[in-house]
């Protein structure tokens, strides 16, 4: 019987430079999608696939996700007394979470970070879900990688094809073979390649599922691209000692770590919201509208 997989890491300890001012202060992870902070939406994929331990391995300036997860009992208080009951529900489901945090000093790189779940994960398989991939389908994604494993007992990468021309934005495998419909043996796994050096157009999104012989590999894992030490570069070592499958995403993925990608993550959410749906749907049309009209006059970025 495989073991269990009841652990999962959320690394958090980036900087967001990408999307400052607004993470001046405030942790790139409690930006909101409409209502919710992206990091509730990878606790909940975690627990609907039946994570029951989540470790956040934060930073500095990173305590309002602590908060964030944290009873607040006035708050509770005040909507008991004025009977929202919908607003306390929503609450209320941010508490009682069983989640653990610990810091990166230092930003040495994704791989790093992994590293320091050391002693959380002990020696149990596990997952590390990174919080810039909002990944919707009928099962989670994190399900579909503990299915694999139950089959398999391997640690199994998500992949999705990406467009060649982004392939060095990603890990990259290079698959060599199909074992099942969606599972692909890997022959490597590359960090960021130059487009040109690109073995395959499937592209690492942020699950994995690992066993912990990767720590031992991180240990001593040498920085990589972009001088940091890579956690793909691990598992390219862990793939020469035992099997590491790569699983094709068919789903819908949304990149929030990119502006472009948070501005449709936003639309495409509010066009799902119960309270938003309808007027954002006729808000949009309309603005299509305006826009068509006036087509010359948008300008394309460069
Ligand atoms: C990280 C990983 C990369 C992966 C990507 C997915 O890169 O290092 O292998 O393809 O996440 O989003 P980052 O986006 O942190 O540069």
């Amino acid at each position: 019987m495989a073991q269990k997989v009841r652990k999962a890491i959320i690394p958090a300890a980036g900087l967001g430079t990408r999307f400052l001012p607004a993470t001046k202060a405030m942790p790139k992870e409690m930006i909101p999608i409409v209502d919710k902070p992206t990091i509730q939406f990878i606790i909940e994929e975690a627990l609907a696939s039946g994570i029951e331990d989540i470790l956040i391995v934060t930073g500095k300036a990173k305590r309002s996700i602590e908060d964030h997860f944290d009873a607040n009992v006035e708050l509770e208080q005040n909507l008991k007394e004025k009977g929202k009951n919908e607003l306390l529900k929503l609450v209320e489901e941010t508490t009682g979470i069983n989640l653990h945090f610990i810091r990166q000093s230092y930003p040495l790189g994704l791989g790093h970070a992994v590293l320091q779940a050391k002693a959380f994960v002990g020696n149990e398989p596990f997952i590390v879900m990174l919080g810039d991939d909002l990944m919707e389908d009928d099962v989670p994604l994190t399900k579909q990688l503990i299915n694999d494993y139950e089959k398999t007992h391997a640690s199994t990468i998500a992949v999705m094809q990406v467009p060649k021309e982004d392939t060095d934005k990603y890990g990259i495998i290079k698959p060599s073979g199909k074992v099942d419909k969606n599972l692909y043996n890997v022959e490597a796994f590359v960090e960021k390649p130059k487009v040109e050096d690109a073995p395959s157009d499937l592209a690492i999104i942020g699950r994995y599922l690992l066993t912990p012989e990767i720590f031992e590999i991180l240990a001593s894992q040498k920085p990589g691209a972009g001088n940091e030490i890579q956690l793909t570069d691990a598992i390219e070592s862990l793939n020469k000692i035992q099997r590491v499958f790569a699983h094709e995403f068919k789903g819908k993925r949304f990149d929030v770590g990119d502006k472009f990608g948070y501005m449709k993550t936003s639309i495409e959410y509010s066009l799902a919201h119960p309270d938003l749906k309808d007027e954002m749907r006729d808000y949009l049309i309309e603005l299509g509208k305006q826009l068509e009209g006036k087509k010359p006059a948008v300008k394309k970025e460069k």
